[in-house]
């Protein structure tokens, strides 16, 4: 279903000078660094500790659905171990060296959701995880760079920041992780716990624990042409029938029987070339492929809940999306968790709603005239799948 919309965000929120930012606003940001050049922002989060411990970021590292690694550097060697770990790997660790990495743990908590949202200058689509790190003195992932934009928060203690633009970014051979051969620091900051560093792709860092050190970092993601292309292609399998069928009434006797003629191949070239798609298959592909979550992850199923039950405890407590649903508007059509949603004209403002700002609170559901039976009932179908959960 496919309707226009008038609706605009209120763009306003985007001029405003943020501290996030270093006082400038998410316009001038996106203008003058993002994707060209690093930004230090002391005091990004002035208060800001973090909101796990070291102890609960390894309880996370050990369950089933969670993407958890742990790097060691010992006697000049990088080792890398891949999570779900058991509690007794955390007994006995060394002193230093060493780094533990947690990967989306917005999947988990209601304070890395919080964290992101302030990050929602830039679109959804573009936005991966929150990853945090734990490492104690000397820690950390070692000389790198990475494809993608990141914002590195510190969370408790503090960590040394060298950067470089270097040209040469040439790859250690062997080694389990990608740590760059030559690494000519250009500069240095030590962050310490509420500063940020943003860094553009492919901009040389290396993060080195001083004493006990945690970092947040919200990273985005950017898809290769060759990831689009395979994953465009299945699209296209999946959503395009092709009645034509291969036909030779001209055939003549070739010399060799296990030759591929040329004629064959023209004629399933022009097969080939008559397939086409524009920008709304683009938009249709992109919404399902963007909003589609990443295969290990498991949606929490909430207990059996009548309609009646379910909307009375909307409309007093609100909604909001569950930490591993991703909401996305397409070419006037929305796509949750890699699939386009169906519902009526009049839902499409608190639809749009709930996928800018992930809750609709009870003030939402004040106005009846807003809510539909058909609004209601689509809520409780994706409550009962996990999609959604109560605020
Ligand atoms: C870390 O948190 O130690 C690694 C972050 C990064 O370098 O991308
Ligand atoms: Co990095």
């Amino acid at each position: 279903m496919r309707y226009h919309t008038n609706m605009k965000k209120n763009s306003n929120s985007h001029s405003k000078p943020l501290t996030l930012l270093g006082g400038i606003t998410a316009e001038s940001f996106l203008k003058e660094y993002w994707h060209k050049k690093p930004l230090l922002i002391r005091g990004a989060i002035p208060e800001f500790k973090g909101f796990l411990t070291p102890n609960e970021l390894a309880g996370l590292a050990c369950e089933e659905d969670v993407q958890s690694r742990l790097i060691t550097y010992v006697k000049k060697e990088w080792k890398l171990e891949q999570g779900p770990f058991a509690e007794k790997r955390f007994v006995n660790l060394p002193e230093r060296d060493w780094t533990l990495l947690v990967q989306s743990v917005n999947h988990h908590l209601q304070e890395a959701n919080d964290l992101l949202q302030q990050f929602n200058f830039i679109p959804y689509a573009r936005l991966d995880d929150l990853m945090v790190s734990y490492a104690p003195d000397g820690g950390g992932v070692g000389p790198h760079f990475d494809s993608y934009d990141v914002f590195l928060l510190q969370g408790c203690g503090q960590r040394v920041w060298r950067i470089s633009e270097q040209k040469d970014l040439s790859l250690l051979d062997g080694a389990p992780l990608r740590i760059l051969k030559n690494f000519n620091t250009e500069q240095e900051f030590t962050l310490s716990a509420g500063d940020m560093l943003y860094l553009p792709p492919h901009v040389a860092h290396w993060g080195i624990a001083v004493g006990d050190c945690m970092t947040y970092s919200i990273g985005f993601r950017a898809p290769t042409a060759q990831e689009l292309a395979g994953e465009f292609l299945n699209y296209l399998q999946e959503h395009r029938s092709f009645s034509e069928r291969y036909s030779d009434p001209n055939l003549s006797v070739q010399e060799h029987s296990a030759e591929i003629s040329d004629d064959m191949v023209k004629q399933v070239s022009s097969m080939l070339n008559g397939l086409r798609w524009n920008d709304a298959d683009v938009a249709d592909f992109l919404g399902q492929y963007l909003s589609e979550p990443k295969s290990h992850i498991v949606f929490d199923i909430p207990k059996n809940m009548s309609l009646p039950a379910f909307e009375k405890r909307m409309r007093a407590d609100g909604i909001q999306l569950s930490f591993k649903s991703q909401l996305l508007k397409a070419a006037n059509c929305y796509y949750l968790n890699g699939e386009v949603i169906v519902f009526d004209a009049d839902s499409e403002r608190l639809i749009m709603k709930l996928a800018d700002d992930r809750v609709l609170s009870s003030h939402d559901f004040y106005d009846d005239a807003n809510i539909s039976d058909a609004f209601v009932a689509e809520m409780h179908d994706w409550y009962l799948a996990g999609c959604i959960t109560f605020q």
